[in-house]
C-alpha cells in the first residue's frame, strides 16, 4: 500500500511557516504536524521538571514519556501532563528552551517516532526545521521558507504588540539571530533546506500570497489531488 503523501514546510521562525502549514493542511483536509510545538513542550517540561540542560539522557527519557495532547482545548491548544501549556510554549522563554533542547541529539532521536506517527491518510503537512531533511526525507513536496531577519523580527514584534505584550524590536531581532545561529550550526539536523526543496523568500509576500504559491507547488507535484 502506498504511504500517505507528505508536504514539508521548513525554515526559521518568523517566516509564517506555522500559519502557511495550517492553511494548506486545512485546504487539503490533511493532518498537521507542528514539530516546533513538540520541541517547545519538551523545553517547558524540562523547566518544570527542573532538569538541567547538561543532562541529555534525562531530557531524552523525559521526551520519550512526555504526555502531550494536541487540540484538547481548541485547534491550536497543547496540553502537557493534562495541563494547558498553549500560552507557555509561545513565550520567548518557550522559544529559547525549544531551541536549546532541539540542539540535543538524544532529545531529537527521542522525538522522532512521535513525529513519524503523524503520517496518516489522506496526507500530512509537517512544519519545522528538519522535516524535509531528516524526519520525512521521502516527502513528495518540500518547501523551505525564508525571510530577512529584520522582517521576521518585525512580524514577531507586531504579533506580540497585537496580543498586548510589551516587546523591544532590537531585542527580538538579537534573540532571533541567536536562535537561528544555534539552529543552523548544530551538527545534528541543522536548519537547512533539503537538496530537493523549493526555496521561497517571503520577505515581500503576505500570508495569502505565500499560501497561493505553496498551493501551486503542491498541485504541480501532487496532481492526483485534483486541486
Ligand atoms: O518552529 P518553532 O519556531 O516553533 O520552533 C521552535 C524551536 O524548536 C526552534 O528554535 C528550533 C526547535 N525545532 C527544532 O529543532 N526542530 C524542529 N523540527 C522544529 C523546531
Amino acid at each position: 500500500m502506498q504511504k500517505p503523501p507528505i508536504i514539508t514546510i521548513d525554515g526559521p521562525s518568523g517566516t509564517g511557516k506555522g500559519s502557511v502549514a495550517k492553511a494548506v493542511a486545512d485546504r487539503l483536509g490533511f493532518a498537521l504536524l507542528d514539530s516546533g510545538a513538540l520541541y517547545r513542550t519538551l523545553g517547558i517540561a524540562v523547566l518544570r521538571h527542573g532538569i538541567a540542560l547538561e543532562e541529555p539522557q534525562l531530557i531524552a527519557d523525559l521526551a520519550l514519556k512526555l504526555d502531550i495532547e494536541f487540540g484538547r482545548n481548541g485547534p491550536d491548544s497543547v496540553c502537557l501532563d493534562g495541563v494547558d501549556v498553549s500560552q507557555a510554549i509561545r513565550t520567548e522563554q518557550g522559544s529559547d528552551m525549544a531551541s536549546r533542547v532541539g540542539s540535543i541529539a538524544l532529545a531529537r532521536s527521542a522525538l522522532l517516532q512521535r513525529q513519524l506517527n503523524f503520517r496518516r491518510p489522506p496526507g500530512l503537512v509537517a512544519d519545522g526545521r528538519d522535516m524535509g531533511t531528516v524526519v520525512f526525507p521521502d516527502a513528495q513536496v518540500k518547501i523551505f521558507l525564508t525571510a530577512s531577519a529584520e522582517e521576521r523580527a518585525q512580524r514577531r514584534y507586531k504579533q506580540l504588540i497585537g496580543k498586548g505584550i510589551d516587546a523591544i524590536l532590537l531585542d527580538l531581532l538579537r534573540d532571533l539571530q541567536e536562535r537561528d545561529e544555534r539552529d543552523s550550526i548544530r551538527p545534528i539536523s541543522p536548519l537547512k533546506p533539503a537538496e530537493d526543496a523549493t526555496i521561497l523568500d517571503t520577505t515581500k509576500l503576505d500570508l495569502a500570497q505565500v499560501i497561493e504559491q505553496v498551493m501551486t507547488l503542491v498541485s504541480g507535484k501532487l496532481p492526483g489531488l485534483n486541486l
